[in-house]
């Protein structure tokens, strides 16, 4: 259950990462009715500032005692940081909508993409989860071809901005760019290898099966989402040297036919989609012009010939928005409407 109220307290766990900016942001461009905005953070940040419409906020150290009096909390510090705090938050009585890999797969945490499974907010123990980014966009596109069809497998790649690692990684394409283009050795830090001018098939930690984490989210979160345990889903991550707004080239195979035009039509009114699909004028969705946006941008639709059912899409969005931030502020939004 929760209380409506005209105007909600609201904390944002995280406040100064490359997310949670990115949710004070969203919290204020989309009028969300907010009475009171509190910024937690590490001791390290404790006494900066944060803006809020127009205000300097002072960010608090993220203690137990944090949560008094806070309708919801905005969590993205990290999985240790919400496996530890998202309970307490919940206990003293604030909705967690929390945005690390922590609590997405338990069975009582509801796992939610505004567009496609709204329903699944009925019930929930004051903690929901925000899924993997690029699960977000994926299905986002894919969830009205499956309502018409039916997809029985997807074959995904993504190609996944640095921005999805955090703000130091950010940092460290920026200094990696600098330093080899001044002929300085690159230093990697965050990332195993270099990142600049490369890619690394390697997103979040090697399982023994040598998928990653990152895919298994992918395959997971995507069942649980649709709500269809029967989808086969297999993923390959990629980090790419972008910084904001991840791409994804995938692959459907479906039960009954689908043309290409379906597929297009289909989209051209899908919730939270904006079709960008003209090859001949050179229309197809680019990280560089969705960043910023809140809509999952599909383009480069074609028939599969190599099978009977098959498509093929190009699915691009803003991580740092539409995969992590609007998410969650949409289900906000979703709770007190
Ligand atoms: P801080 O800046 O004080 O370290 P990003 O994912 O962009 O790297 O950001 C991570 C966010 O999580 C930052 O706001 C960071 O705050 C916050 N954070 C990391 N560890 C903790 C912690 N133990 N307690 C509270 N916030 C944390």
């Amino acid at each position: 259950m929760f209380n409506k109220k005209p105007a909600y307290r609201v904390a944002v766990v995280g406040a100064t990462g490359a997310v949670g900016a990115e949710m004070i942001a969203v919290l204020e461009e989309r009028k969300f009715p907010v009475e009171t905005l509190l910024p937690l953070a590490s001791a390290r940040s404790a006494g900066e500032t944060v803006v809020f419409q127009d205000q300097d906020i002072t960010i608090e150290e993220l203690t137990k005692d944090s949560f008094a009096g806070i309708d919801i909390a905005l969590f993205s510090a990290g999985a240790e940081v919400s496996r530890k705090y998202a309970p307490i938050a919940a206990k003293a009585g604030a909705v967690v909508i929390d945005n690390s890999s922590a609590w997405r797969m338990d069975k009582e945490v509801p796992l939610v993409v505004p567009e496609v499974n709204p329903h699944d907010l009925e019930h929930h123990g004051n903690i929901i989860a925000n899924p993997n980014c690029s699960t977000i966009q994926m299905v986002v596109a894919l969830k009205p071809l499956h309502d018409r069809v039916r997809i029985k497998r997807i074959v995904v790649t993504t190609f996944q901005a640095v921005s999805g690692t955090g703000k130091e990684a950010m940092d460290e394409l920026m200094d990696e760019c600098r330093d080899l283009l001044s002929f300085r050795a690159a230093e990697p830090k965050v990332y195993p290898y270099q990142i600049a001018f490369n890619c690394l098939p390697h997103i979040d930690d090697f399982l023994p099966s040598g998928y990653t984490k990152e895919e298994m989210k992918m395959v997971n979160e995507t069942r649980k989402i649709m709500g269809d345990a029967s989808i086969q889903v297999t993923a390959t991550t990629v980090r790419v040297p972008v910084y904001v707004g991840h791409s994804e080239a995938v692959n459907i195979e479906t039960e009954q036919k689908l043309t290409a035009n379906e597929a297009r039509a289909l989209l051209s009114t899908a919730p939270g989609v904006i079709l960008y699909d003209d090859p001949e004028h050179k229309i197809y969705p680019m990280p560089l012009d969705v960043a910023g946006k809140d809509d999952v941008y599909v383009g480069r639709i074609r028939e599969d010939e190599s099978i009977p059912n098959g498509l093929n899409l190009w699915v691009v969005a803003d991580n740092l928005r539409k995969g992590a931030a609007t998410n969650a502020v949409q289900i906000a939004e979703l709770l007190v409407r």
